[in-house]
């Protein structure tokens, strides 16, 4: 398939070299800048610009600009291209339906939501870890072939997306906060880091085996209250969080 990505960000150089690796043609792109095109074409090592008119020569476009810009810039792809008949164009968006996606839509082409639930944090760690990610979909059956095509879990988009958007923000971004508390500690007091990162991955394997309460250890699933007092006296800023968790714990293991 021959692909055309707008928005080379993050997501959009990942997703241009993990394609490109699966066999499809990545044909260019634009960014909002002709610098940063410029650089990300270097950086994906193929591909070349293209303008909005050209960009209609992909049979696939993915949208990957932030956001507040994929509405936007689906109007003005649209007004470009009057006619997009056989052309599919797909934006990445957890947290937009594919309305956003209309004007293109008027014009002929199908399109569709495709969200890799995948914390695309660098292209190294992407290209090594994409391959078998839940996506989220939306669109006809033709975004599930897609996204099973690409090595993605396809399920159906909820139309709550916000709240869906947030659950996945609850599950990656908030989620590094989180662990920020325990590796503070452990550069307090000179221990490896690792070793409460370890303990922590152990414990969402627990969940994903086990359920969220056979998960559940530490001194309050023994009653053990007198040390989790000890540790109330001993944390400052994670004092906060230690108890709204622990009382999130109570309410899981009191079922
Ligand atoms: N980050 C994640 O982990 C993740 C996961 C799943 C889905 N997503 C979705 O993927 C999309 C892209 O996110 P990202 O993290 O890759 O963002 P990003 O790193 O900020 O990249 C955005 C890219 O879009 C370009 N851009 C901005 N406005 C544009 C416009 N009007 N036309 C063309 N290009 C434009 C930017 O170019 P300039 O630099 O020139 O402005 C930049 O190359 C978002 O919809 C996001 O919700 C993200």
């Amino acid at each position: 398939m021959r692909v055309a990505i707008v928005g080379l960000g993050r997501v959009g150089k990942s997703m241009a070299l993990y394609l490109s690796r699966r066999g499809e043609e990545f044909l260019g792109g634009y960014c909002s800048r002709e610098e940063s095109t410029r650089r990300a074409l270097e950086i994906i090592g193929g591909g070349r610009a293209l303008s909005r008119k050209e960009i209609a020569r992909a049979e696939l476009v993915l949208i990957s600009t932030p956001d507040s810009e994929v509405e936007r810039e689906a109007g003005r792809i649209a007004e470009e291209n009057p006619v997009l008949e056989g052309k599919t164009f797909l934006h990445l968006s957890g947290s937009l339906p594919m309305d956003v996606l209309e004007p293109l839509r008027t014009r002929g082409a199908e399109v569709g939501v495709l969200h890799p639930l995948f914390p695309f944090f660098d292209l190294e760690f992407s290209l090594k870890n994409l391959e078998g990610s839940y996506a989220g979909v939306e669109g006809g059956e033709f975004v599930k072939e897609i996204a099973r095509r690409w090595g993605f879990s396809p399920f159906p988009l909820p139309s709550f997306r916000v709240l869906y958007h947030a659950g996945a923000v609850l599950s990656a971004g908030l989620l590094a906060g989180y662990i920020s508390y325990p590796l503070k500690i452990a550069q307090e007091l000179g221990i490896p880091p690792e070793a409460y990162l370890r303990l922590a991955s152990l414990v969402l394997k627990a969940v994903g085996e086990k359920g969220l309460s056979a998960a559940v250890t530490g001194p309050w699933s023994r009653g053990d209250f007198a040390t989790v007092e000890r540790h109330l006296s001993a944390i400052r800023e994670e004092r906060k969080i230690y108890e709204l968790l622990l009382s999130r714990l109570q309410e899981i293991l009191s079922g």
